[in-house]
């Protein structure tokens, strides 16, 4: 665990940082969020100590990082400092294993090492071990930077922007990659960021900074919820209640016990059904309970015989680990106000609507 106690840090006329204190728990994301000068860096370097709080105590996992030796502090911690900093003289691999090098890791293990980090942030070992900073592009550099600071395998990563440089498509990807990997490997990050989006995704816990000041400190569904002032309000933006929606999985919000017919039901039973659940369709499942189409109120009162002679093609299908973001974009798209759920080998889990979607969000709003 990370504890900042009133740490503070001026420079000249300039407090970058007043009076902080916060806990990182041990194996959780914070992310430090809030416009460009508000302290975000000055935070982050005092942890590694490549900045001296003015006054205040850091530690880490109870030890006062003031009492531990600078050098082994940051060999113990990994860092992505903001504009990459990587060595230009050295390669890709070089960069790479600057530490490694340094604790007297064998060469072989190190550069085993260089390559694997390079595949984990999707640059192909054989392309860009040997290459030179300056032969790298701004996004290619970034990843370098995580690679570098990941090599030792160090409990403890301090990340600044180090996605900053890459194109939209790409740090979905190396966002991705990167929360695969830490869920995993459960380091204790700070990663600053100055894209709210970014933060919820990637945030176990969210830190707004505005001048220097801690603001607020919350989960991101917390913050977005229930912003402590309107200066966190505009801040996380008029839509949090729709960037919430990417914070919330279908499983949370269907209707785990569907009402569903078989292709062998009458007509008749199933309006019987839908009349009395209040739902203008219903879905048809196959003899294992694999979502096989759907038949509607209408039709099931206006014709004679089966389900299974009238129902309807699914148009589409969310799964219950998706997002609400993606349930409602595809509701949307398709101009549907439900959907039903299917697990990824077919079998139908439920139903979730338009209404059991804002009602769920709404009944934060009144809880708080
Ligand atoms: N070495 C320094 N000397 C004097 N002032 C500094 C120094 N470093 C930072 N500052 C000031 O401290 C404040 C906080 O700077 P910091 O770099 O921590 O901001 P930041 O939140 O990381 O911003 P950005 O999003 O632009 O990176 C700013 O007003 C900055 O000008
Ligand atoms: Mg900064």
């Amino acid at each position: 665990m990370i504890r900042l106690e009133n740490v503070t840090k001026i420079f000249g006329a300039t407090t970058a940082v007043d009076n902080v204190s916060m806990e990182v728990p041990a194996g959780s994301v914070c992310v430090l969020l809030g416009p460009s000068g508000c302290g975000k860096t000055t935070t982050l370097k005092t942890i590694n100590r490549l900045i001296a709080p003015s006054s205040g105590r850091i530690s880490i996992d109870g030890k006062d990082t003031a009492a531990v030796d600078e050098v082994t502090l940051r060999r113990s911690i990994g860092y992505v400092i903001q504009q990459t900093g990587l060595f230009p003289n050295k390669t890709v691999e070089e960069n790479i294993t600057i530490v490694p090098d340094m604790l007297g890791w064998d060469r072989q293990r190190s550069r085993r090492r260089a390559a694997e980090l390079l595949e984990m942030v999707n640059l192909d070992p054989g392309v860009f071990l040997k290459r030179y900073p300056k032969e790298l592009s701004g996004g290619q550099a970034q990843r370098v930077g995580v690679a570098r600071a990941l090599a030792a395998d160090p409990p403890v990563l301090l990340m600044d922007e180090p996605f900053g440089a890459i194109d939209p498509i790409n740090r979905e990807v190396i966002q991705d990659e990167f929360m695969k990997l830490q869920a995993r490997l459960k380091k204790t990050v700070v990663f600053v960021s100055h894209d709210i989006d970014e933060a919820v995704k990637m945030a176990d816990q969210i830190a707004i900074f505005r001048d220097g000041r801690l603001i607020q400190y919350a989960a991101p569904d917390d913050l977005l919820a229930h912003p402590a002032n309107s200066f966190v309000a505009d801040f996380v933006g008029s839509d949090r209640t729709l960037k919430r929606l990417r914070l919330i999985r279908v499983a949370d919000v269907m209707d785990a016990n569907p009402g569903y017919v078989r292709a062998e039901d009458r007509l008749e039973a199933a309006a019987a059904k839908m009349e009395e659940a209040g739902h203008s369709s219903i879905v048809m499942v196959g003899p294992q309970g694999r979502a096989r189409g759907f038949v509607t109120l209408e039709i099931a009162r206006s014709r004679k015989g089966t389900v299974g002679e009238h129902y309807e093609k699914l148009p589409t299908v969310v799964s219950p680990a998706d997002d609400l973001r993606t349930a409602v974009s595809t509701m949307f798209a398709r101009d549907v106000s439900w959907l039903a759920c299917v697990d990824e080998d077919g079998f139908f889990k439920g139903y979730v609507t338009q209404r059991g979607i804002t009602h769920a969000l709404g009944a934060t709003y009144r809880d708080g």
